[in-house]
């Protein structure tokens, strides 16, 4: 853990009304906790918007009976092999398949992957979800 850095913030008791019950129902143990995970909220969207290199995770669930689905996944797949970490398969029932993709690289270029992906016939859902790959503070 690195440092840590105390300092005061001055808010009107309406603002901090509202964001103590925001941060209770969201289970924060305290402000400082959830002021800091707006923060590197607030960074991570800064380094998606620069361009900067972020982590990223692609869950997607598909049909894989559907007509060249699994091919055309795995082709898109190796257009992105130098954004793509690893990836898992999950056998939901007898036709549903659950693929979790971690990358990492530009958000846009994560996003492009992503919206192939979603394109695809067959694919029921795909979710992309953005974080960053450390050098914001975490303190590791
Ligand atoms: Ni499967």
């Amino acid at each position: 853990m690195s440092k840590l850095y105390r300092f005061g913030i001055s808010l009107e008791k309406p603002l901090i009304d509202a964001f103590d019950k925001h941060i209770r129902k969201q289970n924060y143990q305290n402000r400082s906790e959830a002021i800091r995970d707006l923060i590197r909220n607030e960074l991570v969207q800064k380094q998606w918007k620069e361009g900067g290199i972020v982590a990223g995770v692609i869950v997607m669930n598909y049909n894989h009976h559907k007509r060249e689905l699994v091919s055309r996944m795995l082709d898109i797949q190796h257009d992105f092999q130098g954004l793509i970490i690893s990836t898992q398969h999950i056998h939901l029932t007898h036709h549903d398949c659950l693929e979790i993709i971690a990358t990492k690289g530009k958000a846009s270029e994560i996003g492009d992957l992503a919206s192939r992906l979603k394109a695809l016939i067959g694919v029921k859902h795909v979710n992309l979800s953005i974080t960053s790959v450390g050098d914001d503070g975490h303190g590791h």
